[in-house]
């Protein structure tokens, strides 16, 4: 199973990916993720996306792609993988198909600007594991900590409002074109196409990925 996690910053793909990853059995490509683990390495790759991404703009297409086509190439991935915050503009969504890599399903969060200015100011993460919490709607076991190791949460350079709002209107610009690129490809009969109501509770949106891949 291929899947494309499609949504604003802050639209809940990082969330349901872990949900996604245990009902599947597939490993999350969190193009973020991957990116927050160079910077914290300090490899050469994090020394030059860190600026980029604290000013909340996207790093270079050339770079992301790179980035993934050789994770996708790891053998975990053969069985699957949830892409998550890739493809984020329709250079990275061509050079995919360029590469003849397929994919199943598409799910787009379809989540109101304003709700997620509100979620970001409350968002803690687990950084080695991406695990994600919300100081209200999904607060973890023991407050500011993780709830498998236990360890401090921390909040992520990004999510200050004014750099949030600065990262949505670039989703408005670059990323949301993929939303009529993949209805096409799902026309086409190459995936399918699900638009979630992703400001349900994260159970509920949960469950409804969960009936329509079933
Ligand atoms: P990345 O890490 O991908 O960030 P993003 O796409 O901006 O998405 P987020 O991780 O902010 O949000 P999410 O949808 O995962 O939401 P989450 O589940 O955490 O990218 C970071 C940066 O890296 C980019 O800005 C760019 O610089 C660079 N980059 C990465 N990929 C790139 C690419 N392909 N090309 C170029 N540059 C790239 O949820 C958010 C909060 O809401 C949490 O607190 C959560 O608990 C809460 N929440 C989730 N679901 C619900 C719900 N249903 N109800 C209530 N609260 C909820
Ligand atoms: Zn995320």
């Amino acid at each position: 199973m291929r899947i494309i996690l499609l949504g604003a910053p802050g639209a809940g793909k990082g969330t349901q990916a872990q949900f996604l990853m245990a009902k599947f059995g597939i490993p999350q490509i969190s193009t973020g993720d991957m990116l927050r683990a160079a910077i914290k390495a300090g490899t050469e790759l994090g020394i030059k996306a860190k600026a980029v991404m604290d000013a909340g703009q996207l790093v270079s297409d050339e770079l992301i792609i790179g980035l993934v086509k050789e994770r996708i190439s790891e053998d975990d991935c053969k069985k699957g993988f949830l892409l998550d915050g890739f493809p984020r503009t329709i250079p990275q969504a061509d050079a995919m198909k360029e590469n003849g890599v397929s994919v199943d399903s598409v799910i787009e969060f379809d989540v109101p600007d304003e709700v997620i200015v509100e979620r970001m100011a409350g968002r803690r993460v687990h950084a080695s594991s991406g695990r994600v919490y919300h100081t209200t709607y999904n607060p973890p076991k023991v407050e500011g900590k993780d709830d498998e190791t236990g360890e401090d949460l921390t909040i992520r350079p990004d999510d200050e409002e004014a750099t949030v709002r600065k990262r949505l209107a670039i989703y408005h610009d670059q990323t949301k074109p993929l939303v009529d690129y993949y209805k096409g490809e799902a026309e086409a009969g190459s995936c399918s196409y699900l638009t979630i109501d992703g400001t349900q509770p994260v159970e509920q949106v949960s469950a409804l990925i969960a009936e329509t891949l079933a």
